[in-house]
């Protein structure tokens, strides 16, 4: 069986009727939302809040309702991937360019489950490259700034222009290999001006669900 299948879709088990349901981006979160639309077929009925224009279309073409997420004042849950997990659930996202809103609805929500299969379990973070969402008005001046910051920077680009996110900003990947400290590294990217979100998820995620072949471990934060 796919892990990710099996994590995907054991998270629908914690969705109730009449929650307001935030949806991650993907190749994970696919499979939650194509088993979700099998329940709302079968009459569950929930809000759901979108992370990206990926997922909208997905979820819509499946028959789930997406609500714009200025009409919410919160979310109840949002089932999310990660690139990377630690033990203590802090993450690395944002491999799909989609952190942005991702953080702004996690940030939202009551509750965050991340489904992952087991091969984003790390003990330290930062094997998979950082992603940092930046102005492209300035990209060239925080480039810069990363690189005397010793972050080994790399504009994301796809085919060969810039990668656009769905905020319309770009992405700067830092390759790190190890973060000893995430929360100073936070703390350093913010106070960059003209950085508008990083792909560091600390203290965000209540609850990981994890997939290995046909089993899943249900990890829930300490
Ligand atoms: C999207 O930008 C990401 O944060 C994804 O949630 C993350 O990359 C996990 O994606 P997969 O489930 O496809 O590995």
């Amino acid at each position: 069986m796919n892990s990710k299948k099996v994590a995907g879709e054991k998270a629908v088990e914690f969705i109730k009727d009449g929650m307001t349901i935030g949806l991650g981006t993907g190749t994970t979160t696919y499979y939650t939302i194509v088993k979700l639309a099998e329940k709302v077929k079968d009459g569950l009925k929930v809000k759901a809040i979108s992370t990206s224009n990926k997922t909208t279309e997905l979820a819509e073409k499946l028959g789930i309702e997406i609500v714009p997420f200025n009409e919410v004042d919160y979310v109840d849950l949002t089932i999310d991937g990660a690139d990377e997990v630690d033990n203590l659930l802090n993450g690395i996202k944002g491999g799909g360019g989609a952190l942005l809103y991702e953080k702004l609805v996690a940030m939202s929500s009551k509750k965050v489950i991340w489904v992952v299969d087991n091969s984003k379990k790390v003990h330290c973070l930062g094997r998979f490259p950082l992603p940092v969402e930046v102005v492209p008005f300035a990209y060239n001046q925080i480039f810069n700034k990363l690189e005397e910051l010793k972050l080994n920077p790399e504009i994301r680009k796809r085919d060969s222009n810039y990668y656009l996110t769905d905020g319309q900003h770009y992405i700067i990947d830092l390759f790190l290999n190890k973060i000893e400290d995430p929360y100073k590294l936070e703390k350093t990217l913010k106070s960059i001006p003209g950085v508008v979100e990083t792909g560091l998820f600390l203290q965000i995620a209540n609850t990981v669900i994890v997939g290995n072949g046909d089993q899943v471990q249900i990890i829930e934060k300490s």
